[in-house]
């Protein structure tokens, strides 16, 4: 007798083969995993409300035709999340915030909490984002308690990663990417997670990584964690013109895209690629 069980979860498919040989089981598992694609627009500190609405009327114009290859995030200010959260309703387009403070609530002026931000539908939340660790003094461990008031809250951090340009001359670029996760991952649920990884000297530069190079890292990334099944995307001077040959690449499961983002017709073109 030949049973053969499927069974389908998020974005890993797990097929066990039971096999019934002289009255013995013998269990043969194969575990294929199938990465979910995401494509995602960080906005940082762009748009009123009306470019906002602009930009979605020119968007869904875009999207019209297209197959969806890849699940698309939008990652926009605070000041956003409602009125995207009313506008997207319905679609393939997820929202997602930039930022959220470890704790639920208290005295921390200024701050979003992860309760907030689900009273928002955000679904996703950058965390670590270079320019939040080189400007706002986050360290890997506020990092990390970040990536976990996130899945508290079940929504999905988008875990940054990435080196300077002069850790990378120094042939630093392992150990630092591997130092962040380590401290970044402590008792983080790898089952709700996303990784980018965002050399800081590509992002807003024009200067991307070579494509062999960011597979290569994203590579690196995978063996450290251990879901295998997590999505790793990659960002730093993602443009209409180079999104094709990104994702040819095996390990890279999408792209965290800045300024391309901000226009609807160079992001269409990148959802579209
Ligand atoms: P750019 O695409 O503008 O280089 O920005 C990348 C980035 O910081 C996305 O988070």
């Amino acid at each position: 007798m030949f049973i053969l069980v499927i069974k389908i979860t998020s974005h890993i498919y797990p097929i066990q083969i039971k096999l019934n040989f002289i009255k013995q089981y013998y269990y043969l598992s194969l575990i294929i995993t199938v990465r979910k694609k995401i494509i995602a627009g960080n906005w940082k500190m762009h748009k009123t409300q009306a470019e906002a609405l602009e930009f979605l009327s020119v968007l869904k114009l875009n999207l019209a035709n297209t197959t969806e290859k890849a699940d698309i995030v939008l990652c926009v200010p605070f000041t956003l999340l409602s009125l995207l959260s009313k506008s997207l309703h319905g679609g393939n387009i997820h929202l997602g915030a930039q930022n959220i403070h470890w704790a639920n609530e208290g005295a921390f002026t200024g701050e979003i909490s992860g309760s907030m931000l689900v009273d928002l539908n955000a679904n996703y939340v950058i965390v670590g984002h270079s320019e939040r660790r080189q400007y706002f003094g986050e360290t890997d461990k506020i990092v990390n308690e970040k990536v976990i008031a996130a899945q508290y809250h079940k929504i999905k951090p988008i875990l940054c990663v990435g080196e300077t340009k002069k850790q990378r001359d120094a042939g630093e670029v392992e150990k630092v990417i591997v130092k962040q996760l380590e401290q970044s991952l402590v008792n983080v649920d790898q089952g709700n997670l996303v990784i980018a990884y965002e050399p800081i000297w590509a992002i807003g530069t024009g200067e991307t990584c070579n494509v062999l190079e960011a597979n290569r890292i994203i590579g690196i990334i995978r063996e450290q964690v251990t879901n295998k099944g997590i999505t790793i995307q990659y960002g730093g001077s993602v443009t209409p013109k180079n999104i094709s040959e990104i994702m040819t690449q095996p390990n890279i499961d999408g792209v965290l895209v800045g300024g391309a983002s901000l226009n609807p017709l160079s992001f269409s073109e990148i959802i579209n690629y």
